[in-house]
């Protein structure tokens, strides 16, 4: 059996981009997901940031492995009804998405006026060993903390540049979902430089440390139908982005290749919808609050 596939965060950038847009692209979001901005990000955020720190005073931001910063820019809309001035470092070691996120802030100016941008093209390694000790209102990593070189160093290393009174906001893979369940079959034999870690990872680092936190179950289905058809290119995109090995249908030995198919289509993965095979990809968000001294 293969035991060694190219990883596909780690090889030709362009391709691992069209690999999350074609997985994005194959996601189904939950019904509530419109209204979650409404709902739970103003609960769990947003009133904790209100009676904390002072609304007049500049919010200090960080984004975790940002991406294009759609989701960003939501929050920062949101945060922007009651903090005016916003300070957000997006921290993001990927240039193509840095321009992105940047055309993005341009598309929405008048939205997002009150927010300066200060962008820095690294990963979180990076940033602790030469930025120095800015202190942050609200730190958000959403599904980036599967890149870390070491969960836990980064996870402590936000946590001692959190202000008392701020937020820290991860959104993951639940350890409860199909996909995990995937990962733990055959994670090992990718033998991938990606961390298959979720939830729970982070929620027993931070039991170990005695840090607070609350959780929020997302229900999510992926479209994977296309992975199927050996013809489709985007359903082996997608595969990709499941296993995070790049070209895995060309890469993986047969066995290997037809055990994953099988397993992925099997009911501890999956729920059959008329002909489309859906891939249960729930995600938790870990919401964690500093006490003010
Ligand atoms: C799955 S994407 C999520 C992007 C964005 N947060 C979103 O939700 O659209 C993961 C991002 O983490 C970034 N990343 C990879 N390694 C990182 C690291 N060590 N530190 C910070 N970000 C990292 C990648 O470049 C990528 O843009």
């Amino acid at each position: 059996m293969e035991h060694y596939l190219p990883s596909l965060f780690h090889g030709d950038a362009k391709y691992y981009l069209q690999s999350l847009h074609a997985f994005r692209a194959a996601c189904i979001k939950y019904p509530e997901y419109d209204q979650w901005e409404e709902t739970i990000f103003q609960q769990t955020v947003v009133s904790k940031l209100k009676s904390a720190l002072d609304e007049q005073g500049e919010l200090r931001v960080m984004g975790v492995g940002s991406g294009s910063g759609e989701r960003e820019c939501k929050m920062l809309i949101k945060l922007l009804q009651h903090f005016p001035r916003i300070n957000i470092r997006a921290v993001e070691p990927l240039q193509e998405q840095l321009v992105k996120y940047q055309a993005l802030t341009k598309s929405k100016t008048s939205d997002l006026r009150g927010v300066n941008f200060e962008w820095r093209q690294q990963t979180i390694e990076e940033y602790e060993k030469v930025e120095e000790p800015t202190k942050f209102h609200f730190i958000v990593a959403v599904h980036s903390v599967y890149y870390f070189d070491n969960l836990e160093d980064s996870l402590m290393y936000l946590h001692s540049i959190l202000e008392p009174g701020g937020v820290i906001f991860i959104d993951m893979k639940s350890d409860d979902s199909g996909l995990v369940r995937y990962w733990n079959h055959f994670a090992p034999y990718f033998h991938s430089k990606y961390n298959f870690i979720t939830s729970a990872d982070v929620r027993s680092i931070l039991d170990r440390h005695g840090i607070p936190y609350s959780q929020h179950h997302e229900w999510s289905r992926v479209n994977i139908t296309s992975c199927f058809d050996d013809a489709s290119e985007e359903g082996s995109m997608v595969l990709d982005f499941l296993n995070h090995v790049t070209r895995f249908k060309e890469s993986a030995a047969k066995d290997l290749k037809q055990q994953v198919l099988e397993y992925l289509a099997s009911s501890a993965c999956s729920e059959k919808s008329g002909d489309e095979i859906l891939l249960i990809n729930d995600c938790d968000t870990i919401i964690i609050s500093k006490p003010l001294k």
